[in-house]
């Protein structure tokens, strides 16, 4: 009889909770509640979790084998468009600047912002074959559902979300910009990245937004930031990167509009992060 009070009431508290939580759902909001995708800043509160979710999707038997090439599902060169079709005008403007660029030259006065999601460990990301589409319901996702193989390290014209994500699980550091962002300081966060570690991937995207043109992604966290500066970026990605949950080195198969391959800056490792930080 104990016992049975002791569920309903969990039950209820767990309802309860269900429906006052107004940050992310992991993987998944419960059927009944509608994920609230957007905007909000927020630190996510792994208690919130339901238990349920967690366990099912570690025991998601289809998973698609990651980094072998597999003409069926993903070969890195067939089905891209998918993605990102360079041969359609609606797709082909991911990487130009299409509005005022005033409107992206940043705010001394706005804040950087790092916002932290609870990945539990037992949570393994799906892979998806090139014939189904991927779409994320946080604006600028650090977890998630993506193509079974990842990008070659380094900078390029452009690269799209479904294929970065992946190489944010093995540990990289992604460094996104909007396209109207300030070319100088765009170039300076690039080789701010470049000299911090050889596991990055660069890419102009339009995740970013007017208040803050930048962002980082690692797995689970991102930060975003309106006007450049090296001690924040280098900050971030000493605390965050490497730390995704699948930790290998082995560069990616993709490499659709690599413009610059990564150098190795201490080990293929990254057993130093940034080594020309000033510390004090
Ligand atoms: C996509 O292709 C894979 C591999 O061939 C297959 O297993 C899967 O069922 C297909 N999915 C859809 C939605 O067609
Ligand atoms: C181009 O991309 C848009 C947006 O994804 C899509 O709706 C449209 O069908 C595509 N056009 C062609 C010709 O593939």
């Amino acid at each position: 009889m104990l016992r049975w009070i002791a569920v309903v009431l969990t039950l209820l508290i767990y309802v309860q909770a269900a429906e006052d939580w107004k940050g992310s759902w992991f993987p998944d909001a419960p059927k009944t509640l509608a994920l609230e995708g957007g905007e909000t800043i927020k630190t996510v509160n792994g208690n919130a979790l339901p238990e349920g979710d967690t366990v099912k999707e570690k025991k998601s038997p289809s998973r698609v084998a990651m980094g072998i090439e597999n003409p069926d599902c993903d070969d890195a060169k067939h089905g891209l468009a998918i993605d990102f079709d360079p041969y359609n005008v609606t797709h082909s403007t991911v990487y130009m600047c299409l509005e005022p660029k005033s409107d992206y030259k940043g705010d001394y006065n706005m804040d950087a912002v790092i916002t932290e999601h609870m990945v539990p460990s037992a949570y393994v990301a799906n892979h998806k074959c090139m014939n189904s589409s991927i779409e994320y319901a946080e604006r600028i996702p650090s977890y998630g559902t993506h193509r079974p193989l990842w990008p070659r390290y380094g900078e390029y014209m452009y690269v799209p979300t479904q294929r970065w994500l992946h190489n944010s699980e093995h540990g990289a550091v992604i460094a996104l910009y909007h396209p109207c962002a300030n070319k100088q300081q765009v170039d300076e966060l690039k080789q701010i990245v470049k000299e911090c570690l050889y596991r990055h991937v660069i890419t102009p995207s339009q995740l970013p937004n007017k208040d803050r043109p930048f962002a980082l992604v690692t797995w689970h966290a991102t930060l975003e930031f309106s006007v450049l500066q090296r001690t924040i970026v280098e900050s971030f990605i000493e605390k965050y990167a490497l730390k995704g949950p699948e930790q290998t080195h082995r560069d990616g198969q993709y490499d659709h509009l690599l413009v610059d391959p990564a150098k190795v800056v201490s080990t293929e490792d990254d057993s130093v992060l940034c080594p020309k930080k000033q510390r004090d």
